[in-house]
């Protein structure tokens, strides 16, 4: 990318959870993010850091229009919607906003001369693909996506190394496998509605704020019978976004890269971890497995350490759990969600 002084980055999605925090993350490497958000489920407060337009990324003339105001130079993308459940209800729904809605922004960013783009990609291409219970995955393994979800972020995924090669876009779709954490300043944090993530239902449910959590299955091929997954701190997610952005990458060039830590931790180990963070144990059920719910889901992240010289540095579980807990006990926005009334259970997949 074109570090120019002050180079506007447009952030699609940057008032959720994970776009908050890269943007505060591009603030402090001297960019200027350019939020745009639709708020549909992000947060105005969450917006602290660069500019914000309020639109929806279907929309291209207001898509143009805001890159044409703000000078963008390049992008990253994650505006979509993400719950895995609500995708196998409402299909259409995820491939208008999350593939349709990519499409409009590829004319966009290729109409105004926007070459470099970060995309949110998700752990969820792989699907079952991990090769065995306790094997890391890599970025080769099979694609197999088990809800429409997973099967939007493969589109996506395919339909902008189409666009590298026919117009010299250059991009890197980061697969994330599962974001955790706040940032330690308070300010921003995970404010999901409905909040399906395993940390926050479990410090809500320590904390006598939400129900008793219910743990799917504890009769896996792994140490303790529960699920393992792959907790990756929301902050060092962000600085894989800038990593990628400023990559020595030839242009056209369109690469996949896992962001995770390399090590796996089971539901039974973040309920342990997040009760002694608390002070209290977490009030839990022990559920049935979900279907399609794979045992395991750990990143091999040798390829993010070669490509991008990115390493996690805030993603041991104490960590994660010691900063999501100071944002769940005094959240600056979003503290309505859990009086919303609905239950739920431990969401241990991406
Ligand atoms: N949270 C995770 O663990 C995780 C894991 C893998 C991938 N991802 C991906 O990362 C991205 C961000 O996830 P998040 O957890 O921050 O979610 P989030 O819901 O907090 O943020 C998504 C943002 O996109 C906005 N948005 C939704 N549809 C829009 C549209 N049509 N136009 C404009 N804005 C729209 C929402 O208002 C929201 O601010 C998503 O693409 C998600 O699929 C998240």
């Amino acid at each position: 990318m074109d570090r120019g002084l002050e180079a506007a980055v447009l952030v699609t999605g940057g008032a959720g959870y994970i776009g908050a925090h890269t943007a505060k993350a591009l603030h402090e490497r001297g960019l200027t993010p350019v939020i745009y958000d639709s708020l549909s489920s992000g947060y105005r407060e969450a917006v602290r850091w660069g500019h914000f337009v309020q639109g929806d990324i279907r929309d291209g003339r207001a898509l143009a229009d805001t890159i044409q105001a703000h000078g963008v130079t390049a992008a990253i993308h994650f505006a979509g919607l993400i719950e895995v459940g609500r995708s196998v209800a409402r299909p259409d729904l995820f491939w208008e906003h999350n593939v349709a809605g990519t499409v409009t922004l590829l004319s966009a960013l290729s109409e105004h001369g926007v070459g470099r783009l970060v995309f949110s990609s998700s752990a969820a291409v792989y699907g079952q693909g991990g090769r065995g219970p306790l094997e890391t995955i890599p970025e080769d393994a099979v694609k197999a996506p088990a809800s429409p979800y997973g099967d939007t972020k493969l589109a996506c995924e395919r339909m902008i190394e189409a666009q590298c090669a026919a117009y010299g876009l250059t991009a890197v779709a980061l697969r994330y496998f599962n974001a955790a954490g706040a940032d330690p300043s308070g300010l921003i944090g995970e404010a999901h509605e409905p909040e399906t993530h395993l940390i926050p239902l479990a410090i809500a449910a320590a904390l006598g704020e939400g129900p008793p959590l219910t743990v799917f299955g504890t009769d896996f091929d792994t140490p303790d019978g529960s699920c393992l997954r792959d907790y990756i701190h929301v902050n060092d997610l962000a600085a894989a976004h800038v990593a990628a952005l400023e990559a020595d990458l030839p242009q056209g060039a369109f690469e996949a890269v896992n962001v995770g830590t390399g090590y796996g931790a089971s539901v039974l180990q973040v309920v342990g971890a997040v009760g002694r963070a608390v002070g209290r144990p977490v009030p839990y059920t022990i559920g049935a497995r979900r279907t399609g719910d794979p045992a395991s889901l750990v990143a091999d992240v040798a390829r993010a350490g070669s490509l991008l010289d990115w390493t996690p540095k805030s993603s041991s579980l104490d960590r994660i759990v010691a900063d999501a807990l100071r944002w769940e006990r005094c959240p600056c926005y979003g503290s309505g969600r859990r009086s919303a009334g609905k239950q739920h259970g431990a969401e241990a997949a991406v």
